[in-house]
């Protein structure tokens, strides 16, 4: 009993909540009880802009009827079904209706429950499959300097986060880093990939001479990285990473977690760039974020590596209780249909030029050194306060909230990623409240 917290209706205690400032959260709380398309309600009865599809996985707006019904007749008909050695009709027809959007190449899905997950099961897929080859030397992992691949241990170790790393230990062995891109001394406030930072996908070489690519097995970095603050690829990085990787044997990772499902006017990241990666892991958009529900693709080259032995034997030893659950199924279904029916998918394209004029137009703001942009997705940074790291942005999403508007902020930048539905008049409301807070002494 004395570990019992006496909670009374309301009390907030208990929930240790993830990623939040607890002690600030629960003394001035900010909860949202409500919410339809591109708004939320909050508990004190106001109406909030929302800025970031949730957290980067509302694509479709919020309380989409197809898909609050299709979950809703979903869970009066199969709850629930065993993922292992067993099957229902749902996570097949998603599977297949993944594959037809996806990047070519892309022939098979394995489901996860979270983009940390996607991540988790990316890596042990790519290093099984040079098992699976006979080349199992390769165990080494390559991630990259400010990366962000979720919270498991392997994602920790590939990420390139260091509050997100400094605390647990170790991490995984074998793990090696290509450095960030982000060289705001050239490329501030460029409007979509930056002219300078290429060749910066060379030192891919330098990391291959030190270790030899006969012990990497895979490279993983998000296209656009999202978490750390937005960080376009300069002009011909991915493709040289690409070159690289087919060259020496390597398997490319792109960590579509918020990239996938439409955020830059293509499906995927890869189309939008055209490079080709061999693994796509997927979260978030796939099912409006409603469900949690994330996926990996893979080339068949990958998936028919495992396809031997005896057929009785299971081919992949890994997997989650669930793993294409049905309720996240028809959830994905009726997204995807969503997606399809309002050309969301490519939206972004036709938005994309209208987003960023009204992104620049804050270039004059007080504190603004950088801007940058792609598809749907912004990011403005702030000038940090001597001493006082991420206190500025984080008191510019306190005084947004105020005004009406959801932005979400990471160290001293402002990220933006409204849901793909966001309208022109949307847009001009969201950089309106964005002025006024920004010129409000913060
Ligand atoms: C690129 C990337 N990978 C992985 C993740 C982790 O996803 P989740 O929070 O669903 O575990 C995120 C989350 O933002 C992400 O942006």
């Amino acid at each position: 009993m004395s570990n019992r917290l006496n909670a009374t209706p309301n009390d907030m205690r208990a929930f240790w909540m993830p990623f939040t400032a607890n002690r600030q959260f629960k003394k001035e709380p900010r909860l949202f009880v409500s919410a339809k398309d591109m708004y939320y309600t909050t508990h004190d009865g106001r109406t909030v802009l929302d800025g970031t599809a949730g957290l980067w996985c509302v694509n479709a707006g919020h309380c989409r009827p197809k898909i609050t019904e299709a979950i809703r007749q979903q869970a009066g008909e199969l709850d629930y079904a065993p993922a292992f050695q067993l099957g229902h009709p749902k996570a097949f027809e998603l599977a297949n209706r993944i594959i037809d959007i996806a990047p070519e190449g892309m022939s098979h899905v394995l489901y996860t429950n979270s983009g940390s997950e996607s991540v988790e099961t990316a890596l042990k897929v790519a290093l099984a499959y040079h098992r699976v080859k006979g080349d199992g030397s390769r165990f080494r992992l390559i991630g990259r300097e400010r990366g962000y691949h979720g919270v498991n241990f392997g994602g920790v170790s590939v990420g390139g986060i260091v509050g997100n790393r400094k605390m647990f230990g170790t991490l995984l062995t074998g793990v090696d880093h290509l450095p960030h891109t982000h060289l705001p001394a050239k490329n501030a406030f460029t409007r979509g990939q930056p002219e300078h930072g290429g060749d910066l996908a060379n030192e891919l070489e330098r990391i291959i001479a030190l270790h030899d690519a006969s012990t990497i097995a895979a490279v993983i970095i998000e296209p656009v990285a999202g978490s750390t603050g937005v960080l376009i690829p300069p002009k011909g990085y991915l493709q040289r990473i690409r070159e690289l990787c087919t060259k020496h044997g390597i398997l490319l990772i792109f960590d579509e977690v918020i990239t996938g499902f439409g955020r830059l006017g293509t499906p995927f990241a890869a189309q939008y760039f055209d490079v080709k990666p061999d693994i796509i892991t997927t979260a978030k958009g796939l099912t409006n974020g409603v469900i949690p529900m994330g996926a990996v693709l893979v080339t068949s080259e990958i998936h028919d590596a495992f396809m031997h032995g005896p057929e009785h034997m299971i081919e992949f030893f890994h997997g989650y209780t669930y793993s294409g659950n049905p309720i996240a199924s028809a959830a994905g279904l009726a997204t995807l249909e969503t997606y399809k029916d309002e050309g969301l998918l490519t939206r972004g394209a036709e938005l994309a030029s209208y987003w960023e004029d009204a992104l620049h137009s804050l270039k004059d703001c007080p504190h603004v050194i950088d801007i940058r942009n792609i598809g749907l997705i912004g990011a403005i940074e702030l000038e940090p306060i001597a001493g006082e790291p991420t206190k500025r942005a984080f008191s510019a999403f306190l005084k947004a909230y105020e005004k009406g508007l959801l932005i979400r902020t990471t160290g001293d930048i402002i990220a933006l990623s409204p849901p793909l539905i966001i309208e022109k008049a949307q847009i001009d409301e969201l950089f309106t409240k964005l002025r006024e807070v920004l010129q409000n002494n913060i």
